[in-house]
């Protein structure tokens, strides 16, 4: 049985379609305004309204819009609006990524790694006097390529620093009550490493330095590609969870670049070996007693020493989970697509809340300070 509405859809897409071909036809004009918004509900059709040239307008102007110049990385990693909402309680701006809205946006994110040399994928004058822009960027410096041109276009930041404007954080949540008797998963591996990039031009080369003489002394459960395969999305969290401790080394060492690899083993009973900023720099995320820092040991000998000892000590592994009583990790995402979810809801709340005037000056300067 052909469902009716279905039906109707597909007879809205022909006429939608054919008032792409013939907007000038003032008749196709009323068709193509109830085009836009039906077509939004046809779930999963890969059928794109034809441009009409019309004026957009906002559909809920008591939220600010929020454009996404350009989708991070690529169009892969474009998400629902809705999933701000579903995921991070985050309903209070107007998400979009169609550029007709530009005049209308009091907010446009632009993805450094996805601005061109000579800058002229950027939106084009006139910028509307109450519109800023916001500069994404997740990479630490030692990954960033500079850009002239960029230091005075900006009025907010969104990156992984706490100095940001908007900071991208997996953050840890306090409960009033105790939580009693925190059950470890079970553990059948000892240390584990998920590793892809080893590419020294990242930065990579100091992790790989210090891991090749750490795995002299202890064996090391390593996957990733540097394995030979990709770990699968499903079993990320899982195989995390199995280990006893989980090498989170940082690619690149800059003050507050604590990324996802710190976050996972917190979120699911795993203690994290932290290689990266300073201990101090850690314990402004996490409590000191959750983590084990290289810098605590004068070598990667003593470190395995340390972690064979642990093996043997039930009661002394356990330590490391007593700060779970009062405090809580959330996981990541997990799925490879959806890393730029968190950060561009966070925006779209910012956004909302903060309307004070703001400009970025000397980016770079700031940046690489
Ligand atoms: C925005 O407004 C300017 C004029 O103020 C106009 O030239 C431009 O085409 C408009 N852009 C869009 C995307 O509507
Ligand atoms: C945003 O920054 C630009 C460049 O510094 C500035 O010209 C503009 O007035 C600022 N706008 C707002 C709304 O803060």
């Amino acid at each position: 049985m052909p469902n009716p509405s279905r039906i109707h859809k597909s007879i809205l897409v022909i006429i939608c379609w054919l008032g792409g071909i013939s907007s000038y036809l003032l008749f196709f004009q009323y068709f193509s305004q109830s085009c836009s918004s039906q077509m939004i509900q046809v779930q999963g059709a890969s059928f794109e309204p034809p441009s009409l040239n019309q004026i957009s307008t906002v559909p809920n102007p008591e939220k600010p819009v929020l454009l996404v110049w350009d989708w991070p990385e690529n169009d892969n990693y474009k998400f629902d609006p809705n999933e701000c909402k579903i995921r991070h309680n985050i309903d209070s701006c107007h998400l979009t990524d169609d550029r007709n809205l530009y005049n209308h946006s009091e907010a446009v994110l632009i993805y450094h790694k996805a601005i061109k040399k000579d800058l002229s994928n950027l939106p084009k004058d006139p910028r509307p006097p109450f519109q800023k822009w916001i500069w994404f960027h997740l990479e630490s410096p030692t990954n960033t390529r500079q850009k002239p041109g960029l230091e005075n276009l900006f009025n907010l930041t969104l990156t992984y620093r706490r100095d940001s404007d908007i900071s991208v954080r997996y953050e840890l949540t306090f409960s009033k009550t105790p939580k009693e008797n925190y059950i470890i998963p079970k553990k059948d591996k000892l240390v584990c490493w998920f590793v892809s990039n080893t590419n020294p031009g990242t930065g990579a080369w100091n992790r790989m330095k210090y891991f090749e003489e750490f795995k002299k002394h202890i064996s090391v459960s390593v996957f990733g590609n540097m394995a030979g395969a990709r770990l699968k999305d499903e079993d990320y969290y899982p195989t995390m969870a199995s280990c006893k401790f989980y090498l989170s080394f940082e690619n690149s060492i800059h003050k507050d670049y604590i990324t996802e690899k710190f976050n996972g083993p917190l979120a699911v009973g795993t203690v994290p070996i932290a290689l990266g900023p300073p201990r101090e720099n850690y314990e402004q995320f996490a409590p000191g007693d959750s983590f084990i820092h290289i810098n605590d040991f004068p070598d990667p000998a003593a470190l395995a020493q340390y972690l064979l000892q642990l093996d043997k000590d039930d009661e002394a592994y356990r330590r490391y989970f007593d700060w779970r009583k009062h405090i809580s990790a959330s996981p990541h995402f997990s799925v490879w697509n959806e890393e730029f979810i968190l950060p561009i809801c966070k925006a779209c709340d910012y956004v909302a809340k903060h309307k004070v005037y703001k400009e970025v000056h000397d980016l770079f300067k700031w940046y690489f300070s």
